[in-house]
């Protein structure tokens, strides 16, 4: 999934006399092309690529001829993944990882200043938000059960919101950008609540949902004495039978023996 922000800015920052820039969304794995639409004579004099706050120069193109820089430099992280269009200028990415996420400059041989400069940001797949209980000990005095959603393993993840719904309501959400920390949302709801609840993570172009399953998360504190109680009818049932199997025998043989 690609999205391309071609904003109103371009409009008003090419009236102050900047150049624009185009903001671009990508989710890591896909590919991503950065389009340009280029003259002739500007082809015919070359146009260079360039990425990062360093500048570093990742593909050129001269009288239709390219060079894609397709090797170790800026650690390796676009190596067999650029694609420079021969006809056009244009820049694909593949396979892209967060590690792409930059600046991305064209400029000509004959303008000094940036044609073009694309912001990409490659989001990480989120990870699926985990339901838990949040009452350490079960209370039976209460009929509501303490929940708590959170989000586990957020590495390389950021500006994300985490949110309950309940139906199609928001009933909370909290945003963060920075990931360094624990990220969880806490919920209250009653043992015998029909509604249907879940908890979603999103950043701005996708999402992971986790359903609440009530019975699967609260545990209600009785629950474990019903269970002792079930054992106990067992084997009782179970010794009844077993005494009557004997009896049954018993009566048969002496029945047998007087007969
Ligand atoms: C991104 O790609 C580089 C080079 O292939 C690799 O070293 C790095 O581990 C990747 N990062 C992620 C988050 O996949
Ligand atoms: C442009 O690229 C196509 C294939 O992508 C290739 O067949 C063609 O020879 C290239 N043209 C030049 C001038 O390099
Ligand atoms: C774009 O590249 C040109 C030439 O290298 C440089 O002068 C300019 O500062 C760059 N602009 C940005 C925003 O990176
Ligand atoms: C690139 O875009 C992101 C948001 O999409 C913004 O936070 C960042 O400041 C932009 N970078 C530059 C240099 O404009
Ligand atoms: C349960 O959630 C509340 C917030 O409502 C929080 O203050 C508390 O620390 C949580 N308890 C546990 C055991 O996580
Ligand atoms: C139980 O939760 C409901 C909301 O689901 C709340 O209105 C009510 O006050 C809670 N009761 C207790 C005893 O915490
Ligand atoms: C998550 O989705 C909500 C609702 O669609 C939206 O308002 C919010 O901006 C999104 N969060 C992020 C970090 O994009
Ligand atoms: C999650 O993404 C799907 C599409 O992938 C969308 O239909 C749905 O509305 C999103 N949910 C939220 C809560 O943003």
């Amino acid at each position: 999934m690609t999205r391309l922000l071609p904003g109103l800015c371009c409009f008003s920052f090419l009236l102050a006399g900047v150049f624009c820039s185009q903001f671009v969304s990508v989710m890591e794995g896909d590919s991503v092309t950065l389009s340009v639409r280029l003259t002739e004579t500007q082809i015919k004099d070359g146009i260079t690529w360039r990425f990062g706050p360093r500048e570093t120069l990742i593909a050129r193109m001269k009288d239709y001829k390219t060079t894609v820089y397709n090797d170790d430099r800026l650690d390796g992280r676009f190596k067999n993944k650029l694609h420079l269009n021969n006809q056009t200028g244009s820049l694909t990415i593949t396979n892209t990882n967060i590690t792409h996420t930059g600046l991305y400059n064209i400029t000509t041989k004959s303008q000094d200043k940036a044609l073009n400069i694309f912001n990409i940001t490659v989001y990480a797949y989120l990870p699926i938000p985990v339901i838990s209980s949040n009452s350490s000990q079960c209370s039976s005095s209460s009929s509501n059960c303490s929940l708590l959603c959170s989000v586990l393993n957020l590495r390389d993840v950021r500006d994300v919101s985490l949110s309950w719904y309940k139906g199609k309501s928001l009933l909370s959400i909290i945003s963060v950008s920075d990931l360094n920390i624990r990220l969880s949302l806490s919920l209250e709801v009653e043992y015998q609540d029909t509604n249907t609840y879940r908890c979603v993570l999103n950043n701005t172009i996708t999402n992971q949902t986790q359903h609440l399953n009530i019975n699967d998360v609260c545990q209600i504190c009785s629950a474990p004495i019903h269970g002792h109680i079930v054992v106990i009818c067992c084997v009782v049932v179970g010794c009844l039978m077993f005494v009557t199997a004997v009896l049954i025998f018993w009566i048969y043989r002496k029945h047998k023996a007087t007969s």
